[in-house]
Order: C-alpha cells, then structure tokens, then sequence
C-alpha cells in the first residue's frame, strides 16, 4: 500500500514522495521578475516531491495583481531559471502554474488601461473577497474593486491560448519540469466553465462542450509545445469562490473533462478542494474522476497528515498537495515523517513584503530550539 513517503513516476520524472507543495501566490516582486529571494524561497522547501510554483502570470491581459512574477517576456524567463536551478540542486522537481485571471483584474492593471476580460461582460458583486491588488493613479498599491469585464472575441481567445503556449515554451525554457494550468478557482478558465458566468452563445458557450472548449484549447496547445508529459492541470469542480455559483452540471462537466484530459495524456490532475468556500470533493466524485482518468491525481484543500495518507492508501489520490503547512514549515515532508508539530504561518504575511513571513521560516530544529525557555 503506498503512503506519502514513496516516490513516483510523474511522467518523465520521478519524484521523492508524493508531498506536494500547492501554488501560492506571495506577491514579493514589484518588478514580476522571480529573482533570488524567489529561488530561495523555493529551494528551502524542495525535499517536496513537486512544487507548484505560485501561478505566473501568461501575458499583461493575464494579470490581477501587482508584484505577482510572470512568464512571458526573456527576463522574466531568465529570473524563473534561477528558481528551477536551486530547486534542481536540492534534488526536487518544479511545475510552473500558469495564470490568467479573467475578470479578477483592475484597469490600472490592463494593456492600455483596457477592461479586464473574461467569458461574457458578467462582472463580479461588490463583495469584499471580490477585490483585487492594484496600483491607482496616487501609486500606492492596495485592494480596489475588480472593473467590469468585457467578453473576449473570437479571435482573442486564440490569442490566449497563443501567450498559454508560448508561456509554456519559455517555462521549459526557463528549466521546469512541467507546466500547471490554472482552471481552478474562479479565474479565466473556471468563467468559461461555469454557466452562471458564460453567458455566450458562440463555441464557447452553451453547452458543456462548448464552456469545456477553452480549457480543451489551452492543454492541446501547451501539450503541442511542450509535451503532455509535461503538462498538468489545477481544477476546482465546487469551489464558489469569486462568484462561481453552484450549476447543475457540474459533475457532468468534470467528467467531461476527465475524458478529454485522458485521452490527451496531461500528466496530473490537480484537484483543489476549496472548502469551506465551496462544497467536499467527496469520495463519489474522487471515484468517478479516477474510474475515466487514469493520471497521476493530486488533491488540496485542507488536508493533515492522516487524511493525506488515508486517500493515498484507499487509492483515492495519488500526491497529497499541502499549501499554508508549507509556508510555516519549509521542511513539512521531514516534519510529517517525523510526527513533528506543525509551525503555524502568519497569515499577514501571506502576499507582499519581503523576507518576514517568507523566508525566514525556521526548519524543525531551529524552531525547536527557539521554542526551549
Ligand atoms: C497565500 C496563498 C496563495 C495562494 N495562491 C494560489 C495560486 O496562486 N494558485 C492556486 O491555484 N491556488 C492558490 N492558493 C490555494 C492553495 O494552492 C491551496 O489550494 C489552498 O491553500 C488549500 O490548501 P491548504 O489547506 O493545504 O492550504 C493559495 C493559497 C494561499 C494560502
């Protein structure tokens, strides 16, 4: 029976165990170049069988917030190089995510000062959780209220799955092993999905077919570029974040999913849970993924060490990913094996800043010695 500690084959690679680190937006790049604080921050935490780099932005349309690093253009490329480097010299292997926003995005923050855009013009309720990180007119960044979106044309989706494609390219340039789509949690890609959302009546609209199209288009293109066995993807099936509203077809439209990603040979499935914003993935739904997807299965949301292991071992997942434990704790896999208590993250520190709350999480032993009188 296999347990978290056991490496596995994730296509071409072989991975440590089957700890996952999860994406994690951190925001600590005003100039959304990744340098050596990023690389660091990575290398600390490579003994994780796969990370999942925080998403990284596919072009300026793809953006919501500032200082998020992104992937498009050679610099940005050369600093992302330094990341897969240090995590490569510490034995691990590192998936770049891959991110557009949609309509999570602010004007200030657009090509030309442009509207954000997404499926349909379906703007986001004025609700607190709405709100993105952006940089006015006075230049002081903070949260603003996300502007209205406009729908994407026809001929414009194909340029999103163009900067997707070229994103991946440069990030297998940049030296990482694969790519992660983002579908999952509300943005660019989960707008098209969900019907409360896509109002369009062209190809892309409609049926679940036709909201499955763009995400169908994004992984035949980034796996032409750079490989299926190199390409995995982020789903949230019932999470509700963003104002994605609960469907009727939701289970329909997953296992639609699952059959198309099957017979493209992405390499993993990522599955978010995001409860408690949105309902389980239970068991059901794990079981019906798996019976038409056969890929490596990766599930977050809330997991500890005795859930993680008890979904491994009933066959249910293949990679446990972990994201808050990884913050605190840059040594989580040692920690798990070892029944070591967790450090809890400092949740003001989760996105902006610098080296506080980033950084300079101490690994077991120095923590435990801070923690002696
Ligand atoms: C600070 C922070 C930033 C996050 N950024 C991303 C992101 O960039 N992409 C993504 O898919 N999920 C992101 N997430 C969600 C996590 O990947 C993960 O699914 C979530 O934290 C639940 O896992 P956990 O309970 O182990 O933390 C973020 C979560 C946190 C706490």
């Amino acid at each position: 029976m296999p347990d978290l500690f056991d490496p596995i084959r994730l296509g071409p690679a072989t991975l440590a165990n089957r700890i996952a680190m999860a994406p994690m937006t951190r925001g600590r790049r005003p100039d959304e170049r990744a340098d050596a604080m990023t690389a660091r921050y990575y290398g600390q935490r490579a003994t994780a069988g796969l990370i999942v780099t925080e998403g990284t932005t596919v072009s300026e349309q793809a953006r919501g917030g500032v200082s998020v690093p992104g992937i498009w253009t050679p610099e940005q490329t050369a600093g992302w190089r330094l990341v897969t480097e240090r995590v490569h010299a510490e034995g691990g292997h590192v998936f770049a995510q891959l991110w557009h926003v949609g309509r999570l995005s602010h004007a200030a923050l657009q090509p030309g000062g442009g509207s954000p855009v997404s499926s349909s013009a379906t703007p986001l309720a004025d609700d607190p959780d709405n709100r993105v990180f952006a940089t006015l007119e006075d230049g002081v960044p903070g949260f603003v209220r996300a502007t209205p979106p406009r729908a994407l044309e026809l001929a414009e989706i194909a340029d999103v799955v163009g900067d997707f494609a070229a994103a991946a390219r440069n990030a297998i340039d940049a030296g990482f092993d694969g790519v992660e789509i983002h579908g999952a949690n509300g943005y660019l890609v989960e707008q098209f999905l969900n019907p409360n959302i896509n109002r369009r009546e062209d190809r892309y609209g409609g049926s679940i077919e036709n909201r499955s199209r763009l995400a169908i288009e994004l992984v035949d293109a980034v796996a032409a570029a750079v490989g299926a066995d190199r390409v995995g993807i982020r789903l949230s099936p019932f999470g509700r974040g963003f104002d994605n509203a609960a469907y009727a077809e939701t289970v329909d439209t997953y296992l639609l999913l699952a059959r198309e990603l099957q017979e493209r040979g992405v390499v993993y499935v990522h599955l978010n849970d995001q409860r408690p914003d949105g309902e389980r993935i239970d068991e059901g739904f794990l079981r019906a993924f798996r019976s038409i997807y056969s890929g490596v299965l990766l599930l977050a949301g809330g997991l500890d060490k005795t859930e993680a292991t008890d979904l491994i071992a009933r066959d249910l997942i293949d990679v446990a990913a972990f994201g808050r434990h990884f913050i605190a704790n840059p040594d989580l896999v040692r920690r798990l094996a070892a029944d070591h208590p967790l450090a809890e993250p400092d949740v003001a520190t989760f996105y902006g800043g610098g080296d506080a709350g980033y950084v300079d999480y101490p690994p077991a032993e120095r923590d435990a010695d801070a923690a002696r009188p």
